[in-house]
């Protein structure tokens, strides 16, 4: 099989390193790719947005599938228009990544489907979204509708706070994001991350992780998008997996497919575990990064038959086998990140793989023949180990290998799992 991957990040140089460990691939691309990628596909200069382009290019190759790695070409209907064109796709339609594009269409699908999630109201001016908040109380949460880079999301202790967000909101913060806002009761609970394949109408459940969102140690300062994550979520035990297949993805599927817009793809569904059991805050349409990365290190089957069975209707005739051991990975980031940070800093070694560590590359490029950090994440470090503490101590050990004088990361990345494993 020939196989064309779209995407440049952390998540995309896993899922690469996943496909061509496969025997049915006989050639991968990827575009645009990244230094890592690089090291298991040939990279091709395309411009994504530019659809005709890469429908042009799978055609002169003969690719026989593609995978669609980032969320923004989903949402622009990469994945429809490569279908039309007559090549399989992992990916949803445009109409389905509207899951993750808007998140006022999810809460209302909840609605219609009874699928638990916080209590909510769509806005399109300021004044209401002020009036519901004064009414509701703090805590509460206000969201920009559209797609702002995991940026926004205001979890607001106050009024004052909430009163505030929904401003920056209609005043442009989030660009075209911003235009309509969520405002949504606040969820008590511990978080969890949940993966889940569907062909548009049976699931294959995944795997769990948990991610850390914040910038700094103890999950402090702002929000990134993900400074490193873990798999399993301890907190995901089978019974809790069983109830968000059946209370969740379920009515998700069969939803969707009741309303013209049959999901193909993976979910990735953000949940807050609070005292009634799993409840949705969030659905990604793709693959989550850095936790696409814990992922595939776990993933024991080969992953491009599996991809394939979801993009062409056929899920019911594979499986995925995982490893029982824990996988954690750090992201190591360029200083000054999630703010202004500088760019094409040299990276003087990056340490090579072992059995139980492998470093994937985001952010980098080459420049005349040398690695530099190009983006605001820029390596994610990952290991296994037979549980969170150890993964955590390979992981960091093989961290502290890496010479970037312009780099950091946090130190406490699995911070709770350990604390649970030492309790
Ligand atoms: P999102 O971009 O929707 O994943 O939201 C970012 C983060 O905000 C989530 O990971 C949660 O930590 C938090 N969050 C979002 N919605 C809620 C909610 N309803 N209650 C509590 N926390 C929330
Ligand atoms: N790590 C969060 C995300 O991929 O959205």
């Amino acid at each position: 099989m020939k196989v064309l991957l779209i995407g440049s990040g952390g998540r995309e140089h896993a899922l690469a390193w996943k496909i061509a460990q496969s025997p049915l691939l006989d050639q991968l691309y990827a575009a645009p790719g990244n230094p890592g990628i690089a090291e298991h596909a040939t990279l091709v200069e395309l411009n994504v947005e530019d659809h005709a382009a890469v429908i042009a290019f799978a055609k002169e190759k003969a690719i026989d599938f593609v995978v669609v790695g980032p969320e923004a070409p989903l949402v622009a209907g990469l994945a429809d228009d490569l279908r039309a064109a007559g090549i399989a796709t992992f990916g949803p339609s445009k109409a389905a990544a509207q899951l993750e594009g808007s998140k006022g269409f999810t809460k209302d699908l909840c609605a219609r489907y009874d699928i638990p999630t916080g209590a909510y109201q769509r806005f399109k001016s300021a004044e209401p979204a002020k009036q519901y908040v004064r009414e509701q109380g703090a805590p509460i949460v206000i969201k920009a509708d559209g797609l702002a880079a995991g940026k926004g999301v205001t979890v607001a202790m106050s009024e004052a706070e909430a009163l505030a967000a929904i401003d920056d909101c209609f005043d442009g913060a989030f660009g075209a994001a911003g235009a309509e806002v969520v405002v949504e009761a606040f969820l008590d609970g511990e978080e969890a991350s949940f993966f889940c394949l569907s062909d548009g109408k049976t699931a294959l459940a995944l795997a769990t992780a948990q991610d850390h969102k914040r910038v700094g140690d103890g999950d402090t300062g702002p929000n990134t998008g993900g400074m490193g994550a873990y798999s399993p979520a301890p907190v995901m035990t089978p019974a809790m997996v069983e109830r968000t297949m059946k209370e969740i993805i379920e009515p998700t599927i069969s939803g969707m497919a009741k309303d013209g817009n049959p999901f193909s793809g993976v979910f990735f569904a953000g949940l807050m575990i609070t005292a009634k059991g799993p409840e949705l805050i969030e659905y990604n349409v793709r693959f989550g990064d850095p936790e696409c990365q814990v992922l595939m290190m776990r993933l024991k089957s080969d992953l491009l038959p599996i991809l394939y069975a979801t993009a062409t209707g056929t899920l019911d005739k594979v499986q995925a086998e995982w490893r029982d051991d824990a996988a954690l990975t750090v992201v190591l980031a360029s200083k000054g990140y999630p703010g202004a940070y500088q760019k094409n800093t040299p990276i003087a070694h990056v340490p090579t793989a072992s059995e139980e560590a492998k470093v994937f590359h985001a952010g980098t490029a080459l420049k005349d023949g040398k690695l530099v950090a190009t983006g605001g994440r820029v390596l994610n470090v990952t290991a296994f180990g037979k549980n969170v503490t150890e993964a955590q101590a390979r992981a960091y050990a093989l961290a502290d290998r890496v010479e970037w004088a312009n780099g950091f990361c946090r130190r406490d990345i699995g911070w709770q799992a350990i604390a649970r494993e030492k309790a």
